[in-house]
């Protein structure tokens, strides 16, 4: 490896073992535990669905919580940029942070452009086998820029903003995505539905989370 991002300065130091593990949480929750991480190009509408998922989820009574880029962007990663390296960064730490939620039996849904591959299996391996599903919000750049909800493309355009991703920084498109949702042309409804879905088929929810089934308000 070229650069060590996080060389380990903090020697001397001790893993202590929790006695209420993350099994007894989800035992507790009645749901398993993950990272939904949730990537696409800016105005992709990652975090209006993370949000929606999250939505249905907590009303069906599970513990959840919503990492968004632009608010993480004001606090913990206040001091990064949109440099390679800075992303690269960011998403590591999002990445530790998430797994830290993980272990805390949450359901945990990401909101983060992080459009590098490499970046996202870093994370991908910081956790365990199937702990990791990656949502990919596919809108083509021609819709995001569109809809600008930010005037952030438009800025980008003008060259105010620099290493703007998918005008003048790279987006690199999952290989192979637990899911790829239509953000560009479903519905809202559809996408939620979708995921919650695909949630149901892993089994961190149970058939009684999802609308409709018998017993369930
Ligand atoms: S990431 O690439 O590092 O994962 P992140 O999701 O945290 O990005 O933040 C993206 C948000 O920051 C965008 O939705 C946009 O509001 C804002 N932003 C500001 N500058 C840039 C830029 N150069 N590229 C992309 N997004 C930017």
């Amino acid at each position: 490896m070229a650069e060590n991002a996080n060389p380990q300065k903090s020697t001397n130091t001790v893993w202590h073992h929790a006695t209420v593990t993350r099994g007894r949480r989800e035992q507790q929750n009645k749901h398993k535990s993950v990272v939904m991480w949730f990537t696409g190009l800016s105005g992709a509408g990652k975090s209006t669905l993370a949000h929606a998922v999250e939505e249905r989820l907590h009303q069906a009574g599970c513990g959840t919580y919503v990492l968004d880029g632009d608010n993480i962007r004001h606090g913990l990663c206040g001091d990064l940029g949109f440099s390679d390296k800075d992303r690269k960064e960011h998403i590591r730490r999002i990445g530790n942070v998430s797994k830290l939620f993980v272990e805390a039996g949450v359901i945990v849904l990401t909101a983060f452009i992080s459009p590098f591959r490499e970046d996202r299996q870093l994370v991908r391996n910081m956790v365990l086998h199937g702990d990791f599903i990656e949502v990919y919000c596919r809108a083509p750049l021609e819709v995001c820029e569109e809809r600008d909800v930010k005037g952030l493309y438009k800025k980008a355009r003008a060259g105010t903003i620099k290493d703007f991703t998918g005008i003048s920084s790279p987006y690199e498109e999952p290989v192979n995505p637990e899911i790829v949702v239509d953000t560009g042309s479903e519905p809202l409804e559809k996408c939620v539905a979708r995921v919650m879905e695909l949630l149901n088929k892993r089994g961190v929810i149970t058939p009684f989370h999802l609308p409709g089934e018998p017993g369930q308000a």
